[in-house]
């Protein structure tokens, strides 16, 4: 595997052959978009889509409150429990996928010179977010909720997600890319556990907030560790 990316036949740039883009630009004068309207058009279109369509899915309601007013459930659960499912599904998502993701990541690191001393460390990440994975289903469980459904902030995590799974898992990339591909991940992953940290205690589950503390640190850690990773991968001075 290649540590860094070489230089190459590479075709895509303009600079490549001044006298076929000057061509090219000509013709588009000559002939641009036969489609009615502009960038203008298309952003009122979206608009209107935005203001008609529905959205991604549903929160299901929880198990053990089934028939229950939706003040009883309000009182039972804290402030909109909706959301909190909502948004405790989605972490479990990503840390499901941060699992597999880090499976992947080792897979690269053992194909490269330089990575298989890395994996001890990558290992124990994984680790840590498939216990990341199980404290979710234990704060969902706690709340009456099925971790097994996919809520849409789930969904789209997942959506949000496919990228550095494709970057991660495509056999091409190096150590670097893929590692850059990981601190995207990481960061998002930091962010979102301030925020549902902040999200349970506002909802009256200081309890929940709590045992996800801990998990904040260690995600703290993890980025610390790729971005460090990252930084001597590509020969960053001071790492
Ligand atoms: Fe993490």
């Amino acid at each position: 595997m290649n540590k860094a990316a070489k230089l190459g036949h590479n075709f895509t740039g303009a600079q490549m052959s001044p006298e076929d883009t000057r061509k090219m630009v000509e013709y588009v004068g000559e002939r641009p978009a036969d489609m009615p309207g502009d960038a203008s058009a298309l952003a009122q279109a979206r608009e209107q889509m935005n203001r008609e369509e529905g959205a991604v899915g549903s929160v299901p309601i929880p198990g053990s409150v089934k028939g229950m007013l939706k003040s009883t459930f309000d009182k039972l659960l804290g402030n909109s429990p909706e959301l909190l499912i909502d948004k405790l599904g989605e972490r479990l998502a990503f840390e499901r996928t941060g699992v597999r993701l880090y499976e992947a990541l080792i897979a690269k690191a053992g194909a490269c010179a330089t990575g298989s001393e890395l994996i001890p460390t990558l290992k124990q990440i994984r680790d840590d977010e498939e216990a990341h994975m199980f404290l979710l289903i234990d704060a969902l469980e706690s709340l009456g909720a099925d971790p097994t459904a996919q809520t849409p902030c789930a969904d789209l995590a997942g959506v949000v997600g496919s990228g550095a799974l494709k970057v991660i898992t495509d056999p091409r990339t190096n150590l670097a890319q893929a590692l850059n591909a990981m601190l995207t991940v990481e960061l998002t992953d930091n962010a979102a556990w301030e925020m549902l940290i902040k999200l349970t205690d506002d909802g009256g589950h200081a309890n929940i907030g709590s045992s996800f503390t801990h998990a904040l640190t260690e995600e703290q850690r993890h980025l610390n560790t790729i971005r460090s990773l990252l930084a001597r991968e590509l020969g960053v001075s001071g790492h």
